[in-house]
């Protein structure tokens, strides 16, 4: 499935600028990114429930930018699922075969539900009325009512954003399976960046209205090519540094009264001022390291179980930084509480470097 050059304006507002996609047959994909940024637009373009303004969305080569939601290869899974109310479980299964456009014989469609319910696991629920059902199952007549038609592309938009987290975790491992099972592709939709890095196999990460990246979820969290992208994906410390020369196949930068060296750097100098990302998972205690050995004050602590967030001060820089440190990792005999200091190094290669025109 691809997009090309697709754009959707609402009046003098760009909903979705000009964007290039294209989606593998049997990938899973997902459209991450904040609220209002464009996900659910670019799903119902896909969906045929709007009209691009402008390029031409294609599936399996075919052009469908211009036929409507029934005739294209194409289901969706609504956010609130769309459930009707006065019908049972099977009645609104076997609606998506009712509809126009369907060459499945009668004969074949009770089949065809009873397939689609053992699918999703909810053989045995047939009869019920959605009423009658939990948040979960819910959610799984929706999906059943989506495959059921066997289309080559199933759209899922925010599909687990009703349930709560515990029952989340559980339909996460679901939506993966179904996905190996059908075998055919899925787009979602999410703001939940741990859900898109749990289940996709590339996820766009978006921002109003524009692709800022794409890549798979290990792309995205090791070489986020922009400080959205690096906070949005995981997150990070993100510090703005002034280039102090090269060192070797390094690069150095003043961050306050700290010189800390990057091994992420083009051939190109690096001059002016970069910022800098440091994922907080990625701070290590320092034993007799002295590169980018960091003296840090020791602002707030926070408990996380196995694991410790700290609020960090470094001399000379304004904001403060967050270290997640297993608490195993953590020097016995100086406490770690606000106002004590701690020494912690970050490894050249975990100090992300972004441009703020940095290289010449
Ligand atoms: N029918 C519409 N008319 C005008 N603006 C719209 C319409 N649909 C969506 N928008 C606007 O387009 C932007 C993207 O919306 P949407 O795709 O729903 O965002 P997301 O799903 O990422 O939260 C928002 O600013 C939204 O207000
Ligand atoms: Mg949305």
């Amino acid at each position: 499935m691809s997009l090309e050059g697709v754009t959707k304006t609402y009046g003098n507002f760009t909903a979705l600028h000009a964007t290039d996609l294209s989606v593998g047959e049997g990938e899973f994909v997902t459209l991450l990114g904040p609220s209002g940024c464009g996900k659910t637009t670019t799903l119902r373009l896909i969906g045929g429930f709007e009209r691009t303004s402008s390029g031409r969305i294609l599936i399996s080569g075919e052009d469908m930018t211009s036929r409507p939601p029934y005739e294209r290869p194409v289901n969706t899974v609504f956010q609130d699922y769309a459930l009707f109310p006065h019908m049972s479980v099977s009645q609104n299964i076997a609606y998506g075969l009712s509809v126009k456009s369907n060459n499945v014989p009668g004969a074949d469609r009770a089949a065809r539900v009873t397939e689609a319910l053992a699918l999703v696991g909810l053989a045995g629920m047939a009869d019920r009325r959605p009423e009658a059902l939990s948040g979960g199952q819910r959610q799984r007549v929706a999906m059943a009512r989506a495959i059921v038609r066997r289309p080559r592309v199933l759209l899922l938009d925010e599909p687990l954003s009703a349930l709560d987290v515990k029952l989340r975790e559980g339909m996460q491992v679901e939506l993966k399976r179904l996905h190996r099972e059908l075998g055919i592709t899925f787009v979602m939709v999410t703001h939940d960046q741990t859900e898109a890095l749990a289940l996709s196999d590339r996820i766009v990460v978006m921002n109003q209205g524009r692709v800022a990246q794409i890549g798979s979820p290990t792309e995205l969290y090791d070489n986020p090519s922009t400080p959205y992208v690096a906070d949005f994906i995981g997150a990070a410390n993100l510090l703005e540094a002034e280039a102090a020369g090269r060192d070797g196949a390094l690069a150095a930068f003043r961050l306050g009264g700290t010189v800390v060296r990057s091994a992420r750097v083009a051939s190109a100098a690096v001059t002016g001022k970069a910022i800098l990302g440091i994922r907080p998972e990625r701070f290590l205690v320092s034993g007799t390291e002295t590169a980018n050995r960091l003296a840090l004050t020791i602002k707030e602590v926070l408990f996380h179980g196995d694991r410790l967030r700290l609020e960090l001060m470094l001399e000379g820089v304004d904001r403060p930084l967050f270290a997640e440190l297993p608490r195993t990792a953590l020097p016995p005999d100086s406490p770690i509480e606000p106002g004590a200091g701690i020494a912690l190094h970050v490894e050249p290669s975990d100090i992300l470097l972004f441009a703020g025109g940095s290289t010449a």
